[in-house]
């Protein structure tokens, strides 16, 4: 964001109550993508603050250095029965970038000590995003965050994402056979199988505009990993805890990754916390004794922390309990079908993703989808209009994604559609 036009007209938030912001002018904006695909639960749900506030006056740190916590078991356990497969094992962190990170690094490692020290490339998608630090950052392939801090670490390839809608190779589904998922198997050949540990992918892309691959892309994937050896890491920060319909994207799409990272809605916001589940075919090459070195050599001062734990015990135990991954996919029809009425502006060119995490793309022409002019900012002329109607939406030149806390109501569904569509109409009398 840039300060100089921020600073004008600062958007200073005060309080929030279910699905509703309300800034220090007495505002009120309807949260239409969960502060940035985080507030899962909702914002001032009872029970979160009600467990943070015991725990404060339990425990409130006690480092992974040297113990764990109570809190940080209960979730352990928590995690691991909700997780697909045998993800049994957890490692907390602060956040996502930190999980993306771990996961990499623990890739890495995995293949040092079961025999394969020269593993070492992590593949991963063009406009995907896993983070902010530097290895994060080396493995996301969304170039305007990232050309700018170039040149970023050694080993990161990079492939096309399944974006249907304009396939990088000009084909189409299912005619094309998914030639983006099987291509990776021939850049792994190229590249010397031996030399490749990980393979890193959101399973729902945010930044290139919710790319949802379609269905047979993950079975590809999955079996390639398997043939030569490298683990599937799934970025879950945005996908998982219920956001797709279910817990976790991996049981979306019915595929079950070496790794999951976990931040955002694993907390839903109360806390900083994220998190890495993992296989038991990872976790035994680290289970040994202490003079062999096994152990994985990373961790962070706030892993663990047992205050997040409290917080994200509470947010996970109300998605389960109230069954919200369900809730997500009702919710996420309704506004498909909103979507879908619009069609007659003529500017609706494609629609896409699973549950609560719906994109919309823009295009100046549905039936060549030419794409607007970059310079007319279409999709953000209508994110800043819903901004100053009271919808807050995540927006891009060419498409806005609508991921609201997965507790909304359909009367409030239906109030963010109509400002929507209202935003959508105004700039349409303008803009074209
Ligand atoms: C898919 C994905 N991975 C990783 C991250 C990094 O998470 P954090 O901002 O918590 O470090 C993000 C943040 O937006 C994300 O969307």
């Amino acid at each position: 964001m840039q300060m100089k036009e921020f600073a004008q007209h600062p958007l200073i938030m005060k309080k929030a109550e279910g699905v509703w912001y309300e800034d220090v002018n007495g505002k009120k904006y309807l949260d239409g993508i969960s502060g940035i695909f985080t507030v899962n639960v909702g914002h001032k749900n009872r029970k979160v603050l009600d467990a943070m506030k015991k725990q404060l006056d339990e425990l409130s740190f006690a480092p992974p250095i040297h113990s764990t916590n109570l809190r940080a078991l209960e979730l352990a356990a928590l995690i691991s029965s909700i997780t697909p497969g045998d993800l049994h094992t957890v490692k907390f962190f602060s956040g996502g970038s930190e999980s993306t990170e771990a996961a990499m690094k623990l890739a890495r490692q995995y293949h040092k000590q079961t025999g394969n020290p020269q593993k070492y490339k992590v593949i991963s998608l063009y406009d995907s995003y896993h983070g902010a630090t530097m290895g994060a950052l080396g493995a996301s392939g969304v170039t305007k965050r990232k050309t700018i801090f170039e040149p970023l670490g050694a080993g990161y390839l990079h492939v096309f994402a399944p974006t249907c809608y304009r396939c990088p190779y000009g084909l189409n589904y299912p005619e094309c056979d998914i030639l983006c998922a099987r291509i990776v198997e021939q850049i792994v050949k190229k590249e010397g199988p031996e030399t490749v540990s990980a393979f890193i992918i959101e399973p729902i892309g945010n930044t290139g505009g919710i790319v949802t691959p379609p269905p047979g892309y993950f079975e590809i994937l999955r079996e390639m990993c398997d043939k030569y050896n490298i683990l599937l890491i799934f970025d879950e920060i945005i996908t998982g805890f219920g956001r797709t319909g279910e817990m976790f994207a991996a049981q979306t799409f019915d595929t079950t990754p070496d790794i999951i990272c976990m931040g955002k809605g694993m907390a839903s916001g109360y806390a900083p916390i994220g998190g890495i589940a993992f296989s038991d075919k990872v976790a035994d090459a680290f289970y040994g004794r202490e003079e062999e070195q096994l152990h994985f050599n990373h961790g962070h001062t706030f892993g663990g922390n047992p205050l997040s734990c409290a917080a994200a015990i509470a947010s996970v135990t109300e998605i389960r309990d109230r069954d919200l991954p369900h809730k997500a996919r009702e919710s996420g029809a309704r506004i498909v079908e909103r979507l879908e009425k619009l069609q007659h502006l003529g500017v609706i060119g494609n629609i896409r993703g699973k549950g609560l995490v719906i994109g919309v793309e823009f295009v100046k022409d549905t039936a060549t989808k030419q794409k607007f002019d970059e310079r007319l900012k279409f999709g953000v002329r209508v994110g800043k209009t819903a901004l100053q109607k009271g919808l807050i939406l995540r927006y891009d030149p060419n498409w806005i994604a609508f991921a609201p806390p997965l507790t909304i109501e359909t009367t409030e569904i239906d109030t963010m559609m109509n400002i929507f569509e209202e935003s959508l109409e105004a700039i349409l009398m303008t803009a074209t």
